[in-house]
């Protein structure tokens, strides 16, 4: 596929494979939320040790689960104009991700948070998981200005609309991208999402001027990113036409049969 091609589409691939078509130095900014890696734990049939087995295997069976391949990092700074990249992590990707980006780029870092109010009360005696991690590398990107922009954490409930809307267990606030993304790009930049789930950043770029490329490997969720862009939720209807009990009832039917 021809990197013009690209250019505001969402595409059904493996990105391992597909990133290795985009030009070098051509994409302004990488906004991704990789494949999780989590800490072993949630074995035992307590109802909080089920719950967790439940997530770990729902967030598996969407390719969620096994962190990445670090080799992608070396595409993401050849295809760069300048280091310009958002990565969302588990807490348990942090160093490993700070250490390669540190021994291999020349860039500065933030840790960014998104800090959730109504957390899953699943810890089992352990920390809640009410804050997910954001790591942004930075060398030589123009930052724009805007004080609500510039913060480095964001408070909000889990977006249990947006979860019902596209159907997605990790989907991200698109408020929050939308900042990230009006902080370190301009009008009409390229930004890649290869890991792109639901299409929140595609969305966040339609809503800012930007342009984008998605890529997503699950077909459901390639189809339902798809859908998002153009306005429908992955249920069918014009997203601002949404009726959201009707949807929870649905989508409780749905799991029950
Ligand atoms: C953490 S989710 C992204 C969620 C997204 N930020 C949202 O708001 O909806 C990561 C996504 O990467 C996809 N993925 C995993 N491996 C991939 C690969 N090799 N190529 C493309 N997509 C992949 C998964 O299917 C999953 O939807």
């Amino acid at each position: 596929m021809k990197f013009e091609d690209m250019i505001n589409k969402i595409i059904n691939c493996d990105c391992y494979e597909m990133i290795k078509n985009i030009p070098d130095k051509s994409v302004d900014c990488i906004y991704v939320d990789i494949p999780y890696l989590f800490q072993q734990g949630g074995t035992g049939t307590s109802r909080i040790a089920l719950q967790v087995q439940k997530m770990k295997k729902e967030l598996k069976k969407a390719d969620i689960y096994d962190g990445i391949d670090y080799k992608i990092f070396d595409e993401f700074v050849r295809i760069l104009k300048n280091v310009n990249c958002f990565i969302w992590c588990s807490k348990e990707q942090i160093f490993s991700i700070l250490d390669w980006f540190n021994k291999n780029t020349n860039s500065t870092y933030q840790i960014l948070t998104w800090n959730k109010t109504n957390p899953v009360p699943m810890c089992n005696g352990n920390w809640l998981s009410d804050i997910e991690y954001c790591l942004y590398f930075n060398r030589g990107t123009k930052l724009n200005n805007g004080y609500e922009l510039k913060s480095k954490w964001y408070v909000s409930s889990l977006n249990q609309n947006d979860k019902i809307l596209y159907n997605h267990p990790t989907i991200k606030p698109l408020n929050l991208v939308k900042r990230h993304i009006l902080h370190t790009t301009q009008p009409n930049d390229i930004v890649l999402d290869c890991f792109c789930g639901s299409g929140t950043t595609c969305v966040a770029c339609q809503e800012t001027g930007r342009r984008f490329i998605g890529m997503e490997i699950n077909k459901e969720y390639y189809e339902i990113a798809n859908k998002r862009i153009n306005g429908i939720t992955a249920w069918g209807q014009a997203s601002i036409f949404t009726d959201f009990d009707k949807l929870e009832k649905q989508k409780v039917l749905n799991e029950v049969e």
